[in-house]
């Protein structure tokens, strides 16, 4: 038996840093984010192994495998068949483009494929967020808001793709791996930044701008929010001891263009995740112009762009 689900990788325009709940990995905050369409992880199982084992785009990743693993057994119990797992992706993996969201959405899926059983997408979000807090909203398309209730997460999809189509301009500045994973730097913060408590206290207040903004399509009230949001949260890395700074010279002089090209009358603006890659969302006329600036910037690498889109579904 094989199967195969798509997922794809979510930026978050309010984001969730800090766990209330790190037992079953739940979110301190809620979070608003964007499905991106033309970026995804396809990640397939077979049966018919002795034990699991993992390929990421074609390589074996032993080191990975842990997460998956247990990630199948909260779907399918812990006395289920063993896989032959393969997952590809067509951007890189771990560099703060959110991976792990894609990857666990399109494992939940896939596995509630092998199951025959009937998962509603809620159920499937909250097993997908035990794996990755940002996981949960791979399951939706479009705008996602992801909202905290008392033992679980309540995830829905607030806008569709069409009604308000948005672009996003993805500068990747460096391909490495990240030296922190965000759910140990997560922890690091709540312990020690003088700023978290602070950090959470605001987000209502950022929730519900932004979802207003969405309803709205109000977009210069969406740019201003996502960027306040956004560099809250990496004061908070910044001040939290040790200092997390993901951000590299590149990350700092794509963020000044994208506020120079806002000040120019562009609709763009930033967000940038636990890594030093900057994600600009435009209006889609903007798209080239967002795109011919960014890849003039010294130190940016390689740049993706995409369209919102869909959330995870089974594929083949
Ligand atoms: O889901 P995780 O553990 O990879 O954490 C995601 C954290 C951020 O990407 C920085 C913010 C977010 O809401 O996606």
């Amino acid at each position: 038996m094989r199967i195969s689900a798509r997922a794809h990788p979510n930026i978050a325009l309010v984001k969730y840093w800090g766990k209330r709940d790190s037992e079953r990995n739940l979110p301190a905050v809620g979070s608003i984010s964007i499905t991106l369409g033309d970026l995804w992880t396809d990640m397939q199982l077979e049966a018919g192994t002795d034990a699991d084992e993992l390929k990421v785009n074609g390589e074996p990743r032993d080191d990975l495998l842990p997460r998956i693993a247990r990630c199948l057994d909260r779907v399918l119990g812990e006395g289920r068949q063993s896989f032959s797992i393969s997952s590809e992706s067509n951007f890189p993996v771990a560099a703060g483009l959110a991976s792990s969201a894609s990857s666990f959405a399109a494992t939940v899926v896939a596995a509630a494929g092998v199951s025959g059983r009937e998962f509603d997408t809620d159920e499937l979000a909250n097993l997908a967020g035990r794996a990755s807090g940002s996981a949960a909203r791979s399951l939706y398309e479009g705008f996602v808001e992801l909202e905290n209730t008392d033992d679980r997460v309540a995830v829905r999809s607030i806008r569709d793709t069409q009604s308000w189509p948005l672009s996003v301009v993805v500068a990747i500045t460096s391909a490495a791996p990240k030296s922190v994973g965000s759910g140990e730097a997560m922890e690091i913060s709540r312990r020690t930044s003088p700023f978290y408590a602070r950090w959470v206290d605001e987000q209502e207040e950022d929730l519900a701008r932004a979802r207003a903004a969405i309803a709205e399509r109000d977009f210069m009230t969406l740019a201003d929010t996502a960027e306040h949001n956004c560099l809250k949260m990496h004061s908070v890395m910044w001040s939290s001891r040790p200092p997390m700074v993901y951000w590299n010279a590149a990350t700092l002089d794509c963020m000044r263009v994208v506020r120079e090209l806002r000040a120019d009358g562009v609709s763009a603006f930033f967000t940038i995740d636990a890594g030093p890659q900057v994600k600009a969302v435009c209006l889609p006329d903007e798209i080239d112009r967002v795109r011919d600036a960014l890849s003039q910037v010294d130190g940016v690498e390689h740049i993706m762009t995409s369209g919102l889109g869909a959330g995870a579904h089974l594929v083949g």
